[in-house]
């Protein structure tokens, strides 16, 4: 379907209220968060990067500057390169055999795929939270120490007070402060595990922490409780999360970009990158609105 016959089918399917309704969720938002939102320069920034899988491209040409302490919410429709993207910025796609990225992608000014640069030390510096909660089945405090207890944190007192901490972070605590020793991580709720995994992730004090759809396997309750832990994280963490629910990415993000897959290459690029409310009140590309106005994707 030409853009332009869909732009016909779209006017007369309109779906009148829904824009508007994401526009309200953001616009509010944004008020809440006034005084709060700092303006800060970028932490992550991409130039004409590109990513490949062995000969398939699956990045074209990305251009994103991410600012230091806010949301940015990645929208787009399934398998427009959301996730990869994503990964790229922790060096996630290392193990995979014929992986690439090319251009540029900064971590404060560092090269992230610079020979000298250890993958290691990118991955301590930008943490990283999964579509399905991932615990390890092993004891709820084991799981938010593991990460510690690598970066060579021994004292028992030590590993106690930042797995307190993290847990009260990620608001576990109070759930789980009698159970620490004696249940797994994979004996919690869906929302527990996947709060659990945002403590295990913050324990480490990442600078970046980067989410792939992380309520997409929640029910709207847990998602909500994760929704408000990102609130409270964007103080101190960049946050860079993929989201399929644009009523998440209007009430979260500060940012949004809009990515879309080229009808030819089937690369991924970046259509639309604005503030979250200006996006969802006046895209300023037809694509970017008839995706939020669920017409496409
Ligand atoms: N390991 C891989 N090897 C080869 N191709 C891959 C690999 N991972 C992803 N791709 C391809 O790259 C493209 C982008 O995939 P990606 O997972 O980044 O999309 P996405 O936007 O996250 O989609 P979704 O919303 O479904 O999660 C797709 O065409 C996908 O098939
Ligand atoms: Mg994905």
């Amino acid at each position: 379907m030409s853009m332009q016959e869909g732009d016909t089918a779209m006017e007369q399917t309109r779906p009148m209220n829904l824009v508007g309704g994401i526009a309200a969720t953001a616009a509010r938002a944004r008020e809440r968060r006034a005084g709060s939102v700092q303006l800060t320069g970028p932490k992550i920034v991409a130039e004409h990067f590109n990513f490949y899988y062995g000969a398939f491209q699956a990045l074209a040409d990305i251009s994103l500057e991410f600012p230091a302490l806010q949301v940015v919410g990645i929208i787009g429709p399934s398998g427009c390169g959301k996730s990869t993207l994503l990964r790229a910025i922790n060096r996630m796609h290392d193990r995979t055999p014929g992986a690439r990225g090319e251009g540029r992608l900064t971590l404060d000014g560092q090269e992230i795929y610079a020979a000298a640069t250890d993958p290691i030390q990118i991955r301590r510096r930008v943490g990283m939270v999964f579509q399905r909660p991932n615990p390890f089945a092993s004891s709820i405090y084991a799981n938010v120490a593991y990460g510690l207890r690598l970066n060579g944190v021994r004292s028992r007192q030590q590993l106690d007070e930042r797995v307190e901490h993290a847990l009260r972070r990620a608001a576990l605590w109070d759930e789980v402060k009698d159970r620490l020793h004696r249940d797994s991580g994979t004996a919690l709720s869906g929302g527990q595990q996947q709060r659990l995994c945002i403590a295990r992730a913050i324990a480490t004090e990442p600078e970046v922490l980067l989410m792939d759809e992380p309520c997409s396997a929640l029910d709207p309750i847990a998602t909500l409780k994760i929704e408000e832990l990102i609130d409270q994280l964007r103080a101190q963490f960049t946050i860079v999360m993929v989201t399929h629910n644009m009523q998440q990415a209007a009430r979260v993000s500060d940012m949004t970009v809009f990515m879309l897959m080229d009808e030819k290459t089937r690369a991924g690029r970046v259509i639309e990158v604005a503030a979250t409310a200006q996006l969802f009140t006046s895209p300023g590309d037809a694509r970017t609105e008839a995706y939020i106005s669920g017409r496409f994707g």
